[in-house]
């Protein structure tokens, strides 16, 4: 479970819990950690293994792969940590957006390639890879985390397919805006004007959608409504759309919690 501190990642980690899943909890943020496994073992019963780690680095995906690789294969891994930004790329900082590349791509390749041999070689497990409705289409004014998330629907789409009989899922979840840290603090669609979802809504839509062997999960109104404006209106059109509802008035710079 990658990005266990808070939000998204924090919900898919207590439904785990509850369903009496043994955790590998990632994120930077120690502490948020560590309440997790009190959480998890007080609650629960449920072991929790904690990764303090910034997956935008080779050190941190390293420190990554060899807790994994302490303990039996995984049934279900999530690779939720992300973040975003918004404003005119040439407004905002370069190096920001190469690591947000880096975390929302690179490591999310990189996890993936690391747990599908074992997974495969077992016949079973499950791959939820964390993308967005700002998948659908190209997004202006928040052109890197849009394209990042168009990575991670393809890729995982692609893999669903690589996957067939080997009883190994792997299922894109694609929220709307959702009520997190990252969605209150600027990020994502939260400037939009557009009601959030909760995010135990995501969790257990993204649940039932394994369950039927989807590969991809619109979670909510506004990531179904989007996935439909998408498919009917011309490219030109939905991105003119995009660019009018994501524009502001003074670019934020980063979403990330901490910036
Ligand atoms: N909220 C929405 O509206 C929405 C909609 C669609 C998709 N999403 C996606 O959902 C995912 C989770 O976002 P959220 O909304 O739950 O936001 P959040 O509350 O800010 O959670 C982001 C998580 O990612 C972790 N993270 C960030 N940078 C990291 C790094 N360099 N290394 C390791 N972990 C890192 C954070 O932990 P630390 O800070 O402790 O490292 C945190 O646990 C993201 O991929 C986002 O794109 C969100």
């Amino acid at each position: 479970m990658t990005g266990a501190s808070s939000g998204l990642g924090r919900a898919y980690a207590e439904s785990l819990a509850a369903r009496g899943h043994p955790l590998i909890a990632v994120a930077r943020r120690a502490d948020r950690l560590e309440e997790l496994a009190s959480w998890a073992r007080d609650r629960h019963g449920v072991e929790t293994r904690i990764v303090v780690a910034d997956l935008a680095t080779e050190e941190g995906l390293a420190l990554c792969r060899a807790e994994i690789d302490r303990g039996d294969v995984p049934e279900v891994v999530v690779l939720n940590a992300g973040f975003g930004s918004s404003g005119p790329l040439w407004t905002l900082d370069r190096a920001r957006e190469s690591e947000m590349v880096r975390l929302n791509c690179v490591a999310v390749v990189d996890l993936a390639a690391h747990v599908l041999p074992g997974m495969v070689e077992r016949g079973r497990g499950a791959l939820v890879v964390m993308s967005s409705a700002a998948a659908w289409q190209p997004i202006p004014f928040m052109a890197t985390y849009a394209a990042t998330k168009a990575f991670e629907l393809h890729l995982t789409e692609a893999l669903a397919e690589e996957l067939r009989g080997t009883g190994v899922h792997a299922i894109a979840v694609c929220p709307g805006p959702t009520r997190t840290e990252f969605s209150l603090s600027g990020g994502g669609q939260a400037s939009t004007g557009i009601p959030f979802d909760d995010v135990e809504m995501v969790v257990m839509a993204t649940w039932r959608a394994l369950a039927r062997g989807r590969s991809r999960v619109p979670t909510g109104v506004v990531a179904r409504a989007s996935l439909l404006g998408s498919r009917l209106l011309p490219r030109r059109a939905i991105v003119r759309i995009a660019a009018l509802t994501h524009r502001r008035p003074r670019a934020l710079k980063g979403s990330d919690p901490r910036t």
